[in-house]
Formats: structure tokens, sequence, C-alpha cells
């Protein structure tokens, strides 16, 4: 009787002190073994902060003429770590608009709906080779859909989506790409506003993309919440949750929330990995090795499966439409902490 009340005793105590250390790793999530600690990743984020933030390299996109205003100077990075870890730096409040990055979870929520095969039957995920919005893939592409994350690939896969109508479509999507975030994000309407003016080449390749019967629902109306999802507001840190999101296996390191079937992470980050940077994805994969999306409005993040994500935001983009700064600061970060995944060294391994 004595020992059960010691041991009793016991119980309650470890209870009250895990109380107490729990609020540390944020709701109950585990420490993760394989994420970097803060200390370092402060460090190295830091030194790649100040050796490319006077890189000028590359302009503003400027065919949605709202992205040509935006001020090309802004530059903030931000890393989240699997076990919830954050570590920012530089202008992390601004929301710029997600443009392409989005096509991720739009992918991904699409998998939640169809299953992977059916949208792998329906999209494809073979790298184009060509410009994001190139007219000759979808000609020329057995799939005319290519991959999910060309526009063409992406407006049909934003076809996909289930709802009885527009509005509840693109609530859907929205709503999903809120719980990758871990909070409400919204949409940009001068974004918008400005891409809807001045997208008859998403309209071209939706009605190419019918003439194929590769779009699954009213072309104009999916080039509509495709632009509508494109112009959804994140801040880096914002960006660099969604990310965290795919590292932790699908579930939100923030909430705990399980955001994407762990099954289907493996095929957004190859479809990543194949074309995230367009037909900057094959330069990336050799000096990178982490699956990454770009988005024109100067957003990258990139994914270290079990570790955690980096997101960066700086407007001037180079001729794929890839932001320069971004590309250098993860390519900086990724060489010092060891991420590159085709390194024996991102599991540990030393040599020279
Ligand atoms: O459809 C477009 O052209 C834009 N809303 C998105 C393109 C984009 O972000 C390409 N990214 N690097």
């Amino acid at each position: 009787m004595l020992i059960k009340n010691v041991s009793a005793k016991l119980l309650v105590a470890t209870l009250v002190v895990a109380a107490f250390i729990t609020p540390l790793t944020s709701l109950g999530q585990k420490a993760s073994p394989v994420a970097p600690n803060r200390a370092q990743v402060e460090a190295v984020v830091r030194e790649a902060y100040d050796k490319f933030q006077s890189n000028t390299s590359g302009k503003n996109a400027d065919y949605i003429p709202f992205l040509a205003q935006v001020d090309s100077k802004m530059f903030g990075v931000a890393v989240v770590s699997t076990d919830n870890q954050i570590f920012s730096i530089g202008e992390v409040k601004y929301a710029f608009s997600i443009q392409s990055i989005s096509k991720v979870y739009t992918l991904a929520l699409a998998m939640e709906e169809l299953g992977a095969d059916r949208v792998f039957d329906r999209i494809g995920s073979e790298p184009t080779g060509r410009a994001f919005n190139s007219v000759t893939a979808v000609v020329e592409m057995p799939t005319h859909t290519g991959n999910p994350l060309v526009n063409a690939g992406a407006i049909a896969t934003t076809s996909l989506i289930l709802g009885k109508d527009a509005n509840e479509k693109w609530s859907k999507i929205l709503d999903f790409y809120s719980r990758a975030a871990g909070e409400k994000l919204t949409l940009i309407d001068d974004v918008y506003k400005s891409e809807a003016a001045t997208n008859a080449g998403n309209k071209a390749l939706s009605m190419l993309l019918a003439k194929y019967e590769r779009i699954y629902a009213d072309p104009f109306e999916s080039v509509d919440i495709y632009t509508k999802q494109c112009s959804v507001g994140v801040n880096v840190i914002q960006l660099a949750r969604m990310g965290a999101t795919l590292a932790n296996n699908g579930k939100n390191p923030v909430t705990g929330v399980q955001v994407i079937k762990a099954a289907n992470v493996p095929y957004i980050l190859s479809t990543m990995m194949m074309a995230g940077l367009y037909d900057g994805s094959g330069g990336w994969a050799w000096k990178v090795g982490l699956p990454a999306k770009s988005g024109v409005g100067g957003g990258i993040v990139a994914v270290v499966p079990g570790k955690g994500a980096i997101a960066v935001f700086s407007p001037r983009l180079d001729d794929a439409g890839n932001s320069v700064k971004a590309q250098r600061v993860i390519e900086y970060v990724a060489e010092k902490l060891d991420f590159n995944l085709f390194s024996p060294r991102s599991v540990g391994l030393k040599g020279n």
C-alpha cells in the first residue's frame, strides 16, 4: 500500500513536470531526433542573410502589373522545424502573394479528395523542361498537362477540386492552405484583380486543355479559382510553416493537425524536386538537392523531410521566374547544414 502511494505520488509529480515541459515542444509533439538545433540554424541563416542581402540580380515579375510595383528590396527568411522551433530574420510581416507555391497545396488537396492514383492519371508528373506557362509543352507532351506545378497542369489540378460551385471549391482551397499554414490566410484582392485582368495566357492554356480533354471542370471557372489561389497572401513564417507541414509527414507542427495524408507526401515532394523551379529544376537538384517550390511573387519554400522547411521572400527573379536571393540563401543554408538529400552527409555519414 505504501509502495503504491509512493508510485502514485511519483506519477503525479512526473505529470506535473511534464505539463510544464510540453509547451516547449508544442502541443505534445516529441522533440525531433533529426531537426537541427535552433542555435545552428540561427547562425547559418544569419550568415546567409548578411551575405546575400546586397544582391540585386534579377527583377520583379512584371507580367502581373501589381508585382512590378512590390518593393524589390524586401527580404525575409524563416525556418520552421518539425518540432516547431522557429527562426526568422528580415521582412517577416509582409504578406506577399503565394503565386505558384499554391500549386503544391492544391495538388495535396486534390489527392486528399481523389487519391494519388487518380490525380497522377489525370495530370501526370513529367518535367516539361520549358517555361512555367509554356504552350508548346501542352501541345507536345503526351499528357498535355505535364505536371501539377506548371500552369497548365496546375489549372487542370484546380479543376479536379470537388464542390457544388466555384465558391465552394475556392473556400475549400483557402481553408486547406490555412490549415497547412496553421492560421487563417486571406486573398490579396489587388493581386487577384491585377492578374485576373491580364491572364489571357492562362485562359488560352485552359482552352487547349479542353481541346485535349485534360481539364475536368469549366475551363474559365478553373482559371479564375486558380488565379485566386495564386493571390493568397502569406508572410515568410506562414510559408515556412506550410513547408514544415510537408516535412513533418503532412502534420502541421504548430497545430498538430494532420493536414495531408502521410502516404501522399512522397508524391508531392518528388514532384517538387522535378518541377518545383520549372526549367531551373535540374540545376536546383544538382546544386541543392531539396524539394522546393517557387512563386513569381518572390517566395521559395524548400522542404527538408523529417527536419523542417526554409522559406525566403525576395521579389527579384531570374529568367525562369525563381527568386534569385531565395535560391542563393537556401543553397547556402542547405550546404552548411548538410541538407542535400542526395548527399550521404544528410544522414550523418561523414567522409572526405
Ligand atoms: O499563373 C501565373 O502565371 C502566376 N499566377 C503564377 C506563376 C508562378 O508563380 C511561376 N513561378 N515561378
